[in-house]
């Protein structure tokens, strides 16, 4: 594999024993060492108020993290000299001293500083300013992770505030999302090929959808997720960024700034949707007890955490529309659900049927022409078309072109964080979301957060099925179906 080793950087890491920094940050720093991605020099600056010292830490390390990293198995000599990378600083983020004490521990540390903010959104703000009293600020990046914000007022007010101590092109506001192989690999075949590029637009489109379907449920997170609801967690982050790379125009060329205009105009051109027009064109669902392959689960308002008369939603269907001239007239059917009947993340771009079949009727059935990008499991893209069947008479059947990435590319895999935590230390900040992009995404769901605030509650689903019923009406109404439901 070509790539360019990192050059020097000191990653500190906030929340050095979170959940978010045991399952991905740390084994995806460990895999880019192990691939000798990352500068001989480089180190990482763990920061957490849990363990005493450094030999705590990694005894914490050795414990918790090595069973997260790849499934190929941990290569010990390349672990021994990952851990070796790491210093920690115990800090109390209510003690202005402390970060004295973390200055102090940089002092001598070498190149880039990189601080990831793998905390709540509510220390943002604070571990800011404390940076910043002490200097640290300075030709440094700063990593947030997402909630950021619960509505925009408050996403406003933390960017506001991050703002005034780190210039935008300091920030890297992370949707890991952005960084899953297939979606670059969706920018690779809009526009790395000239053939698709006539056919990506209304005239040839019927509609598009984009599902993220979760099997499991809120886990550990009730409390966090009770506040938070689908609507907040993936649509105003993750589907709508997805659906700003499907929809956007080419963009002049893959700098920061180029790629995340054309998002931008993508995000703005949302057709608004009016409060009253709400039940038509967004449905809510809250997942009950049901069975998932094969083994019960409880009913969300039953999860720890979640309070009984919940009205969070988690699960939600959405038809998008797009106010320009590529894609005026097009739905864009956004889904996504926890406890659902499969994980499964798919961009499904529906191309019109022939205006007039010679071959018979077969050459109308919706899904003959279809592109299908399958972000997980199994990462793929597939062309579908129709071919004869073999034997007498003219009958169509629907077979397709296969791109399975494993396949053709047999190395150089990588999980979206190990991208993205390398993206920030190279300086790359086109697959992180910039400020106007968030305000605008979050301009668009606001109208239906406070709607859904105001009056009624989700339509319950059992957990194991697709989400409620009125998802699949939604579609109906515009002679169209869920993938799943076709066959
Ligand atoms: C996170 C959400 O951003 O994405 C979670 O907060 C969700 O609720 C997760 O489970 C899904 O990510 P992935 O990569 O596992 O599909």
């Amino acid at each position: 594999m070509e790539f360019q080793p990192t050059s020097s950087f000191t990653f500190v890491l906030f929340g050095g024993t979170g959940d978010l920094s045991m399952r991905k940050i740390l084994p995806a720093l460990y895999e880019a060492h192990r691939a000798g991605m990352l500068a001989a020099s480089g180190k990482i600056v763990a920061v957490a108020r849990h363990e005493e010292d450094r030999d705590g830490y990694l005894r914490w390390v050795n414990e918790h993290v090595k069973a997260h990293v790849a499934k190929s198995g941990v290569d010990e000599n390349a672990w021994s000299s990952f851990v070796d990378r790491i210093e920690y600083v115990k800090l109390d983020l209510g003690k202005a001293e402390d970060f004295v004490k973390l200055r102090d521990a940089m002092q001598d540390l070498p190149g880039t500083r990189v601080f990831y903010l793998a905390t709540g959104p509510s220390l943002f703000v604070p571990i800011c300013r404390a940076l910043a009293s002490v200097d640290l600020n300075e030709n440094a990046r700063i990593v947030l992770e997402k909630p950021l914000g619960y509505d925009l007022r408050s996403s406003n007010a933390i960017n506001d505030a991050v703002g005034e101590i780190f210039a935008e092109e300091q920030i890297y506001r992370i949707d890991h999302y952005l960084g899953k192989e297939p979606v670059q690999n969706l920018l690779a075949l809009r526009f790395g090929n000239a053939l698709f590029e006539p056919l990506w637009r209304r005239e040839w489109v019927e509609s598009i959808q984009i599902t993220i379907a979760e099997e499991l449920g809120v886990e550990a997170r009730g409390d966090f997720y009770d506040n938070t609801g689908a609507l907040r967690d993936m649509v105003q982050n993750h589907l709508l960024q997805l659906l700003s790379i499907v929809a956007m125009e080419p963009p002049h060329s893959m700098d920061s700034d180029s790629v995340r205009d054309e998002k931008l105009r993508v995000l703005r051109a949302l057709k608004q949707i009016d409060p009253r027009d709400i039940s038509k064109v967004a449905v809510r669902g809250q997942y009950h007890a049901g069975v998932i392959r094969g083994t019960s689960v409880p009913a969300y308002a039953t999860e720890p955490g979640v309070k009984t008369d919940s009205a969070t939603e988690t699960f939600v269907a959405l038809k998008v529309e797009i106010e320009n001239w590529r894609w005026a007239g097009v739905p864009f059917f956004l889904r996504t659900g926890k406890r659902l009947a499969d994980r499964v993340a798919e961009i499904v771009v529906n191309f019109r049927a022939v205006p007039h079949s010679a071959l018979g009727s077969s050459a109308l059935r919706p899904g003959a022409n279809r592109l299908v990008i399958r972000l997980q499991p199994n990462e793929t893209i597939r062309l579908y078309c129709l071919a004869k069947k073999p034997g007498e008479g003219m009958n169509l059947s629907s077979v397709h072109l296969d791109l399975a990435f494993d396949q053709f590319f047999k190395e150089g895999q990588m999980e979206a964080y190990q991208r993205l935590l390398l993206d920030v230390i190279h300086g790359r900040l086109a697959l992180f979301v910039r400020r106007d992009e968030q305000e605008a995404a979050w301009k668009w769901v606001e109208p239906i957060l406070n709607e859904w605030a105001a009056s009624g509650k989700p339509k319950p689903y059992a957990a194991g099925t697709w989400g409620p019923a009125a998802a699949s009406a939604m579609l109906a109404q515009h002679d169209t179906c869920w993938l799943e439901e076709e066959n």
